[in-house]
Parts: C-alpha cells; structure tokens; sequence
C-alpha cells in the first residue's frame, strides 16, 4: 500500500447518470487540491441544475475550487450580472465565457468591477474586463484563465498562444503554481495543440464552446491535465442546449429558425482534476458526467 488511509479522504460516487456512469475517482489525497470544472451553462434549464446542486455536488467530490462557464446561462446567450451572482452564491469561485460574453448588454457596466467573472483574455488591451484572475486558496494562489480560439471562431481575436504564454510566465514569475485555463475554442486541433503548448508549464487546460464533451482526458507528458471539450451544463434531449425540432426544421428547410433552449432534464459535463500545489503538476484528470435525477431538477 503507498500511503497511510490518513492522506486520503473518501467521498460517495456521485453519480445517478443513467445513459453514462463514469466513476469518479473517490480516493483523493488530502495535500492535493481538486478543481471541479463544468462546461457551457446552457439557459435556465442549466443554470438552475448547476445552482440547485453545485453545493451537493461539490461536497461529495470532496472538490476544492469550482469553476463554471457561464457564456450561455442567459437564455443561451451570455451571462447577466443577477445571474452571475447566483452562481458565485452557490458555491461557484470562478466564472468563465468566450463569444457569447458580449451578449447582455447589461454585462458591459458589471465585468470591470468583478474579477471573478472573465472574458477571454485575447480581446484587445482597453477591452473591459479581465481574461485572468488569481485567487487565494488554503493551497496557495491559483490562477484562472479564459482565451479564446481563432479557428472558425468570431469575433477574429489576438493569438491565443502568444497572449496566454505571456500571461502565464508573468503568473509564474509572481510565484503562482496552479494555473488552470479554459480555452473556449472551436476546432479539436486548436484545443489539443494549445494543451501541449502549455504542456508543463499550467496545471490544466480545458476546452469548452462545442457543448460535446470529448473522451481524450490525459495528463499529457510534461503533467499538465487536458480534456479537448468539457461539454454543456444543458438538456439532455437538445441539439447543443437548443430544441430539437427547430434545430432539424433549420437543417432541412434552410429557413432562418428561432432556436429556444430545450426543456427537460439536465446533465452537467465537466472535469475533475487534482493538482499538486508545491510542483503545480496534474496527478488525475477525469471526466465529469452526470445526468441529473428528477429529484435534483426540482
Ligand atoms: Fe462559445
Ligand atoms: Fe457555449
């Protein structure tokens, strides 16, 4: 046996996913700190599961830090300063975005005066806002960062690589080790090649924006974490969050199509991952999974 039962903390499997049961590591070591990760808030629907459970959920993944992209809780498109607020009520330390950030007018006045709400920090340097954001913790400082990709991606932003390269030798320079980015991006490739970009040098890079979580989490070599897509905080029957039917007339008739976001029931996408505070290394990187129980919808 490696380690004494006192370096470890145990907690339930979580999971009441019916359609996909994917284990979640229930063995933990105490000195490492655990980021929960959850992709693309997806309207109300979304938005309400992950505010109704994020505290359970939290508490039974033993997770330190938790971290949402909120780019699509209003209604699908963008983030409200109410609804902001209610995530940070209910637990959540960190909220991310990418294209959809602009959406609500309303956010222009309340993201200069809350850090914790980010934008992708490859617009350019007077736009309001911040893309990076460092917070203490009982494992030390972490910081949070949100980039944007340019493939197939509007509006065209600065280089990703260059800028979040040049953030994160600032961050370390300041002394900061756990260093986790969501990289909101379109194309897999993007997603994957910024991963090795920043291969030992971050402790994890997730991507969000497609709403479909990719199967490919890994350490990669240099012991940074990576999932390709987190995937949505969404319904489960939907075409990306959006309703089934509209989605499908758009396809087949070519017609301009309102798309309102489903209804029903939610499942919540994400990562989980444990980082070493002293090296700032990656030690486990998992899925997150979880098709909610009408129990926890209500
Ligand atoms: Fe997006
Ligand atoms: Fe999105």
């Amino acid at each position: 046996m490696l380690f004494s039962s006192k370096q470890f903390t145990h907690c339930a499997p979580n999971h009441t996913t019916k359609a996909t049961q994917i284990a979640v590591n229930f063995i933990r070591h105490l000195d490492q700190m655990r980021i929960l990760f959850l992709g693309d808030i997806v309207g109300e629907p979304g938005r309400k599961a992950v505010i109704n459970n994020i505290s359970s959920i939290t508490t039974k993944l033993n997770a330190d830090f938790c971290i949402v992209n909120g780019e699509n809780s209003a209604g699908g498109r963008g983030i409200t300063p109410k609804i902001a607020k209610e995530l940070f009520a209910a637990g959540v330390h960190v909220i991310t975005t990418g294209d959809h950030v602009w959406d609500q007018r309303e956010l222009l006045d309340y993201l200069p005066n809350e850090p914790k709400l980010l934008r992708p920090i490859n617009y350019p340097p007077d736009t309001p806002g911040n893309g990076s954001v460092v917070i203490d913790s009982k494992f030390g400082k972490i910081a949070v960062l949100n980039a944007q990709g340019r493939t197939f991606m509007n509006p065209p932003l600065e280089n990703p690589f260059t800028i979040v390269e040049d953030e994160v030798t600032r961050l370390t320079k300041d002394g900061v080790k756990i260093i986790f980015l969501d990289f909101h991006a379109e194309t897999t490739s993007e997603s994957i090649a910024m991963g090795f970009h920043l291969d030992g040098t971050v402790s994890a890079v997730v991507g969000t924006h497609t709403h479909v979580q990719t199967a490919d989490e890994r350490i990669l070599p240099k012991g940074t974490a990576h999932l390709t897509d987190a995937g949505m905080c969404g319904p489960e029957i939907s075409v990306l969050g959006r309703n089934v039917e509209s989605v499908v007339w758009r396809f087949k008739s070519g017609l301009p199509t309102r798309f309102p976001v489903a209804k029903g029931p939610v499942r919540l996408c994400g990562m989980i991952v444990d980082i070493d505070p002293d090296s700032g290394k990656a030690t486990h990187v998992e899925r997150y999974n979880n098709l909610l129980s009408p129990s926890e919808m209500s």
